[in-house]
């Protein structure tokens, strides 16, 4: 086993590091082998309100924050980058101790962060209003202002990521952030609140709050100080987000929630080539990916070749100890497992047709084997429920008109893929798919500058790219009154 030091355990509030309120603490878990690696400070209420007036201090008016030019933000926020990718291999190390996935990912994933603070920390100074030809003698412009203080609710499967696609916007567009990592994963979170600091960023500017959902995350959306919510995790809190947060105070709130999305294979595709992306679409990060490509929809002409080629792939994918060269690492955490575990049940139990995997793997940590449906039907529960596990489900298509209506088929609409060398097809597929992302001929291709983000139950806004920075800002309409021009 690696060994990896934990250095930072305590809340970070104000640029310190403080036990929390009630002096409470709780265990993170290493997923490999279900042994206790650090017990955190835990967050609650009192402790949200401590970091909410930090926040709501760091951006008064006055404060050294609001006052900075952008391109100061931006300057520090190149730096935070800089740190990050520093510390890229002990990040990593620590990611993949506190949530099992294969450290080469976890690594590719710091800088990839990096990444993201570099994109936005190039705009913070290019945050443009407009000057607009307004009806009446006056002269009228629009200024784009940051929204405020910003609560930043993230879940476990991109731990890292998640904290970069968060803070890198909130902090271009110059507003203030309490954020609450995932029970299951505090531990990088706090690793680069420590660079937050040493990067220069004012006190309070950024907070961390490790905790529970429904304590610390329920505080943070329901206090009236926040002026805006923005969360990643499940459909089901993201109501409940919904619900709290503007009937608290109106705030803002964006969502980027649940999936199930679909992929889908026409005849002229390459089967080798189609089932690796489609392998990849399902299996990436053991599965636990909000836009994973679980409905694999395959044309009749190539389906029984296209099986055995995605089962024989499945059967071929490394599943172990992730600081060892593998693809797969254990699931998150016991309830994950066991939900994993039962959905795999109900496909068996459903009349799907299982050609890999099947079953958990080993006694020890929440390994499970890479697992293969065929002959899924669209009602069955794993062709409509998030199983956010590494289960893949091939469905049969006949037409076009039907594969568009039967990925059209779900509550969800987050990502969408499309494998064929006609482009007329690709394009149109693209057009009639309900979904925020659509991907031709490959899967999964997000970075920086490409905004992310669903439709239907899959969420409200998107992340990345220009479209990121604008859920940060306000814009502000000022009208100056000119005297009256004399006719001629
Ligand atoms: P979750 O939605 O409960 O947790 C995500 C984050 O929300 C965590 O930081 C958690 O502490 C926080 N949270 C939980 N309840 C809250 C509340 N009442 N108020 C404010 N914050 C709250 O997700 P969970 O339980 O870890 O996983 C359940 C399912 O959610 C998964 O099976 C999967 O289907 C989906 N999920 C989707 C993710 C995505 O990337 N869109 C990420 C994680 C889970
Ligand atoms: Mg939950």
């Amino acid at each position: 086993m690696v060994k990896v030091d934990v250095k930072y355990t305590k809340l970070f509030i104000n640029n310190e590091w403080v036990d929390a309120v009630s002096k409470k603490t709780f265990a993170t878990i290493n997923p490999q082998d279900e042994t206790v690696i650090a017990e955190v400070a835990e967050g609650d209420k009192a402790d949200v309100d401590i970091a909410v007036a930090a926040a709501k201090k760091a951006f008064h008016r006055y404060s050294t924050w609001r006052t900075m030019d952008a391109s100061k933000r931006g300057q520090l926020m190149l730096k935070l980058a800089d740190l990050i990718e520093s510390q890229a291999k002990y990040l990593a190390e620590l990611e993949t101790l506190d949530c099992g996935k294969p450290v080469k990912i976890s690594e590719e994933e710091v800088y990839h962060s990096a990444s993201v603070i570099r994109y936005y920390a190039g705009k913070a100074d290019k945050i443009l209003g407009n000057t607009i030809p307004a009806d009446g003698e006056v002269f009228s412009m629009t200024v784009k202002e940051p929204v405020g203080v910003c609560a930043q609710i993230i879940p476990w499967n991109y731990p890292i990521t998640m904290l970069s696609w968060k803070i890198a916007p909130a902090l271009a567009a110059g507003c203030t952030i309490i954020l609450k990592p995932a029970e299951q994963t505090p531990l990088t979170a706090l690793a680069v609140a420590a660079l937050i600091k040493e990067a220069g960023f004012p006190p309070g500017v950024v907070n961390i709050i490790p905790g529970y959902g429904p304590t610390a995350g329920a505080a943070l959306t329901h206090h009236p100080d926040v002026d805006k919510v923005a969360f990643t995790g499940s459909t089901e809190v993201g109501r409940l987000i919904l619900g709290a947060a503007p009937a608290a105070n109106l705030k803002r709130v964006t969502l980027e929630l649940g999936g199930k999305s679909p992929l889908v294979v026409f005849d002229d595709a390459d089967v080798e080539q189609a089932a690796q992306i489609a392998h990849e679409a399902a299996f990436a990060n053991g599965g636990q990916c909000c836009c994973a490509g679980t409905r694999t929809f395959v044309q009749a002409g190539i389906y029984e070749q296209f099986v055995a080629k995605a089962a024989e792939i499945a059967n071929n994918r490394s599943v172990g100890n992730p600081y060892d060269d593998v693809q797969q690492g254990p699931q998150i955490d016991q309830d994950m497992y066991s939900k994993v575990l039962g959905y795999i049940e109900a496909g068996k139990s459903g009349g799907a047709r299982c050609v890999a995997g099947g079953n958990k793997l080993g006694d020890k940590g929440y390994y499970i084997k890479p697992t293969v449906f065929a002959d899924v039907n669209d009602d069955m529960t794993i062709a409509r429920e998030e199983i956010f596990g590494p289960v893949q489900s091939i469905l049969k298509f006949e037409t076009f008109e039907e594969v568009v209506d039967r990925a059209n088929d779900t509550n969800y609409g987050l990502g969408a893929g499309v494998i064929t060398n006609d482009i007329t097809l690709a394009l149109s597929f693209a057009k009639l798919v309900k979904a925020g992302s659509v991907w031709i001929n490959t899967y999964d291709h997000v970075t920086s500058q490409t905004p992310f983000g669903g439709c239907k139950e899959s969420g409200i806004g998107r992340e990345l790219g220009e479209d990121g920075i604008n859920q940060y800002l306000e814009t502000k309409t000022i009208t100056l009154a000119l005297p009256k021009i004399p006719q001629l």
